[in-house]
């Protein structure tokens, strides 16, 4: 008799575990993941994910191409996700509740023009195959993870236009693949981290409308496959280094509306690719350098009593 409640718990051991195992690999696991993250959004907003049900017969035995097969905004195989696409989808809520750590295979997450607040969760690092987040225009505020650069198949980085701030973790390092980085129109403050220039296959750098301090870091002559750097409405300060001239793929460059001072390095001529260049709104001096002087089209300087060029728009053939 004494054995009996002993034997009940064995056998309930015995049962959890078995059910515990075989749900860690079911088709079902990842479609149940993302059902609790859509019943932790805003409930009123919720009408774009309607296509997110469980198919009705589910449990282990069912089709697995049946789980998240044809919801809207996931794309997925044999109910594994690969790919989250719910740009403008009018979501409300936060990231507290996404399944990280049960989306081993997911490639891609696009929640760009939403309304989702609160912070950028750490647990983001276990989504190691990711290839881009594109977060842009929503409400995430608190700093971005340090260790964000775990992620280290990101090609693509996009946290513009939230609420975001604190400084760019200075341990970069990780990130070579990253191609795009956006960090546009947050609050983000402290300087530009020399580290930066170790992420050399980077093409677009937007940091613009932050308030970054300090002066343009010398390391960023190491960006060779930049095209696009806009590092205007900042604080930042001292002159435009000379090694800009490096960036020889650089088609656009913005430092417009900050508090350099100095003059127009002429060695800016020396960047064949440059389309459009905006150094307007600091407190540069001296004259427009030679170098620029065979620009043939729609230059637009307009220099206040030679002490600052107030608008330099370039747009040419160089
Ligand atoms: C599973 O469902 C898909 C699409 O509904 C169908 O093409 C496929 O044949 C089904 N597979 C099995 C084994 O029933
Ligand atoms: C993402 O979704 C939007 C709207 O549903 C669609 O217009 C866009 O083409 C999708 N992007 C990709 C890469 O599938
Ligand atoms: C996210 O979706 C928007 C709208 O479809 C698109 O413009 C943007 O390029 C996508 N982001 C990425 C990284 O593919
Ligand atoms: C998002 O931020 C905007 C501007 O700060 C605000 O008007 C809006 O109410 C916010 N939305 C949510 C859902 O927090
Ligand atoms: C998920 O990320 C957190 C925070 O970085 C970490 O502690 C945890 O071990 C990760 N889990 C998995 C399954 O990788
Ligand atoms: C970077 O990309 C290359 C080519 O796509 C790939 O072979 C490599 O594994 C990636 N590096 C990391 C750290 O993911
Ligand atoms: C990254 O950049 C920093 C500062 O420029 C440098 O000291 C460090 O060695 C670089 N790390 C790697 C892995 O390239
Ligand atoms: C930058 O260009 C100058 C002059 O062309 C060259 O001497 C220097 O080595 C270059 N720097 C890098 C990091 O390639």
């Amino acid at each position: 008799m004494a054995s009996y409640p002993s034997l009940v718990l064995v056998v309930l051991l015995l049962f959890s575990s078995f059910h515990v195992n075989s749900s860690s690999t079911s088709p079902s696991e990842e479609a149940h993941a993302l059902l609790k993250w859509k019943d932790s959004l805003d409930g009123e907003t919720l009408s774009a994910l309607s296509s997110w049900v469980l198919p009705p017969s589910h449990g282990d035995a069912a089709n697995s191409s049946q789980y998240c097969g044809n919801w809207f905004g996931i794309s997925c195989k044999a109910g594994k996700v690969l790919d989250i696409n719910l740009t403008n989808t009018g979501l409300v809520g936060t990231l507290q509740n996404f399944p990280f750590s049960n989306l081993p295979n997911l490639k891609g997450l696009n929640l760009s023009y939403n309304s989702l607040y609160g912070t950028i969760p750490v647990q983001i690092t276990n989504l190691s195959k990711l290839n881009y987040i594109d977060f842009f225009t929503n409400n995430f505020s608190g700093e971005i993870p340090v260790e964000i650069d775990q992620l280290t198949s990101l090609q693509t980085l996009d946290l513009g236009k939230n609420h975001l701030s604190g400084s760019i973790p200075s341990s970069l390092c990780d990130f070579s693949n990253l191609t795009f980085l956006a960090l546009a129109s947050n609050r983000f403050s402290g300087s530009i981290p020399p580290s930066l220039g170790n992420l050399t296959n980077l093409k677009f750098l937007y940091l613009y409308d932050n308030e970054f301090s300090g002066s343009i870091p010398s390391e960023i002559e190491n960006l060779k496959s930049l095209v696009e750097l806009d590092l205007s409405v900042n604080n930042l300060i001292g002159s435009i280094p000379k090694n800009l001239r490096n960036l020889t793929n650089l088609n656009i460059l913005s430092l417009s509306t900050n508090q350099l001072s100095g003059s127009i390095p002429f060695e800016i001529g020396n960047l064949k690719s440059l389309a459009e260049l905006s150094l307007g709104q600091n407190f540069l001096s001296g004259p427009i350098p030679s170098s620029l002087g065979h620009i043939s089209v729609k230059a637009h300087f307009i220099q206040n009593a030679g002490k600052h060029v107030d608008l330099v728009w370039i747009s040419a053939k160089w």
